[in-house]
């Protein structure tokens, strides 16, 4: 198919200017396993799971037939009024899924909408609690934590959130090196004022940077000893994508509320969710008359398609040991790629753990890197010195050795 049969100036892809997008697009038409094809035939690796999403491969018949089978039985039900079996299902595969003091799923479509609860509720725990002057939000410069208002207010991407500010008061940033800046912003806003503070156990969008191993056991002691609820975003960490079922496992600590989504499904329908502990939600159970319920929802929060497609992705993931059979590959993956230090100064380190890895470098050669890769099919992810790759769970060592010899070829072609 001709190029110029597709006009992309109508749609606004995220991130991205339109008129240079609109130049030379990325519009992909199917997928099988790790890789898909664009609408002109070109075939790439999926480096990069979608963005984190598409951590089972595409194409997954048992996953695409349950959301057949549950739109012919009910698409629908109002989250207003109602819940579906689908969601208790899930919910109760997801809490079977983590330590026994989390016990309550409240669903939503997106991650951005997820840590959007997680902040809300978080603050509306302790108004229900007996502190109701805590209100502020911790988190750490170069954190992505979505872009609705809330966690747009908690993330912390210069270019991506100044456009829109000022944010609401009550975010407050620390550096993400070292968890006493944590409880210095604790301890300097004052205590009483603090709800939550809000981190990925490992943090993507700084490069894949893996905290020192006491940083997340120190920071749940923190958060506990000044009565502070510890948020983990596990939009990317979760699913297998660290090495271990959940990003908390791999940073040693757990959270009050952990938000998850992207994997939940497997990019198979929008899905994301916050999981949260019994100490969290006794404070929102008591009787109508109390007016104690969470008060925010989305209409396609618990969607019974969503679920029932985020029920049968997390079973392929479970059924198929995909967390132990990726982290291998991520090892071996991860192994190759750093042998290319020896053949390309500009090569500096491989960062990350199980199928989350940046290969970063001593020069502003990530955008370079990233064209050139999609140009010999492979898509990645582009920072200033770094890419992102995190292909599927269910990459093969083959298929790894594939990724490894188009990064080659890139970076034979760019530092040439
Ligand atoms: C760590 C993290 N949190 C939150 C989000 C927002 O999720 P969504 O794009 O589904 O709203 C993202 C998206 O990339 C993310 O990487």
């Amino acid at each position: 198919m001709a190029e110029t049969q597709f006009d992309t100036s109508q749609v606004m892809v995220d991130f991205n200017q339109m008129k240079s997008f609109a130049e030379h697009p990325l519009i992909l038409e199917r997928g099988k396993g790790v890789r898909v094809w664009d609408a002109f035939g070109k075939e790439y690796i999926d480096g990069l799971s979608g963005v984190f999403t598409v951590n089972y491969g595409h194409g997954v018949d048992e996953i695409v037939d349950v959301a057949a089978e549950q739109g012919r039985k009910l698409a629908f039900s109002a989250p207003t009024m109602s819940t579906n079996p689908p969601a208790l299902k899930l919910a109760d595969l997801l809490t079977s899924l983590l330590p026994e003091q989390f016990t309550t799923v409240k669903f939503a479509s997106g991650g951005s909408e997820a840590n959007e609860f997680a902040i809300k509720m978080a603050r509306q725990y302790h108004a229900q609690t007996g502190s109701p002057r805590k209100y502020k939000v911790i988190s750490r410069y170069e954190s992505y934590h979505g872009s609705t208002g809330f966690a747009g207010a908690a993330s912390a991407q210069p270019d991506w959130k100044s456009k829109y500010e000022p944010y609401p008061e009550g975010f407050i940033h620390v550096s993400p090196r070292s968890v006493d800046a944590i409880e210095e912003a604790i301890v300097g806003e004052n205590p009483d004022t603090v709800a939550a503070v809000i981190c990925e156990p490992i943090m993507l969008s700084a490069g894949v940077r893996i905290p020192d191993p006491d940083y997340f056991p120190r920071l749940r002691e923190i958060c506990d000893r000044y009565n502070v609820l510890l948020i983990h975003d596990e939009i990317i960490t979760g699913f297998g994508r660290t090495g271990k079922l959940w990003g908390s496992e791999t940073v040693g600590a757990w959270p009050d509320i952990l938000s998850c989504g992207k994997g939940i499904s497997g990019g198979y329908a929008p899905l994301a969710a916050i999981i949260v502990t019994e100490k969290v939600a006794s404070a929102f159970w008591g009787e109508a008359a109390d007016g104690i319920q969470f008060f925010s929802g989305h209409t396609f929060g618990g969607n019974p398609v969503s679920c029932a497609v985020g029920e049968a992705a997390v079973r392929f993931l479970l059924d198929n040991d995909l967390v132990a059979k990726s982290n291998a590959v991520g090892d071996y993956l991860a192994a190759q790629l750093g042998e290319l230090k020896s053949q390309f100064d500009v090569v500096d380190e491989v960062r990350g753990v199980g199928m989350m890895r940046g290969l970063a470098f001593n020069q502003p050669i990530g955008r370079p890197m990233y064209i050139a890769c999609r140009e010999n099919g492979l898509l990645t992810r582009p920072a200033p010195d770094w890419i992102g790759i995190a292909p599927p769970l269910v990459t093969t060592t083959e298929e790894a050795d594939e990724i490894v010899e188009i990064v080659a070829k890139s970076l034979g072609e760019v530092t040439a």
